[in-house]
């Protein structure tokens, strides 16, 4: 068992983990967060994204000791006490959802879009969301949110939670990201 320390929804956790364990296990069966869901495994259809460091990922696809030191974000942390993130309106206001399942990690993909590019065009949209499987909405529903969510503005403190200070992970991550050509 290797000893981590993770602040997840601005709490610091600290865990004794097996090092083959997920990132989503982690926050699922450890820290009973189970608003990430598993939908295959196979980092595919993005229901298990998180924030890791202010970036969204999908973590299924995440060591939790890959995490150790990192600042996580989940569905459960993204409101402000009773205030909810302009997404989370969003998808009420145009029932983004039906089932549900792919919609904590939908949501948690919008959020880096949206801080990214606050004023997305609806094709930006659907790139964004791209790495996000819904099988039951067709999608309209997910995009009319979004754009919901980009007419209300971001919160105070933008779209994005605080992360905190970068850790290795988020530093290796963009790394990665740059010699992979991503934006
Ligand atoms: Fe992670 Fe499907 S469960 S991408
Ligand atoms: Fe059912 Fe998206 S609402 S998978």
């Amino acid at each position: 068992m290797i000893p981590i320390s993770i602040t997840v929804n601005g709490k610091v956790r600290k865990a004794q983990v097996e090092p083959r364990t997920l990132l989503v296990h982690f926050l699922r069966e450890q820290l009973h967060l189970t608003g990430a869901h598993v939908g295959c495994d196979t980092s595919q259809c993005g229901a298990c994204t998180v924030l890791v460091d202010g970036r969204s990922a999908k973590s299924c696809t995440i060591f939790a000791v890959q995490a150790d030191g990192s600042q996580v974000v989940t569905i459960e942390g993204l409101a402000n006490g009773d205030e909810l993130h302009p997404l989370q309106t969003g998808f009420w206001e145009e029932h983004g959802l039906q089932c549900g399942y792919c919609t904590p990690g939908m949501i948690m993909s919008a959020v880096n879009l949206l801080g990214d590019n606050p004023q997305p065009s609806e094709q930006e949209i659907r790139e964004g969301i791209s790495g996000n499987f819904c099988r039951c909405t067709g999608y309209q529903h997910i995009v009319n949110s979004i754009q919901h969510a980009a007419k209300l503005g971001p919160p105070k403190g933008g779209y994005v939670p605080s992360g905190g200070p970068a850790s290795a992970f988020a530093a290796s991550a963009a790394s990665a990201d740059k010699k992979a050509g991503a934006r």
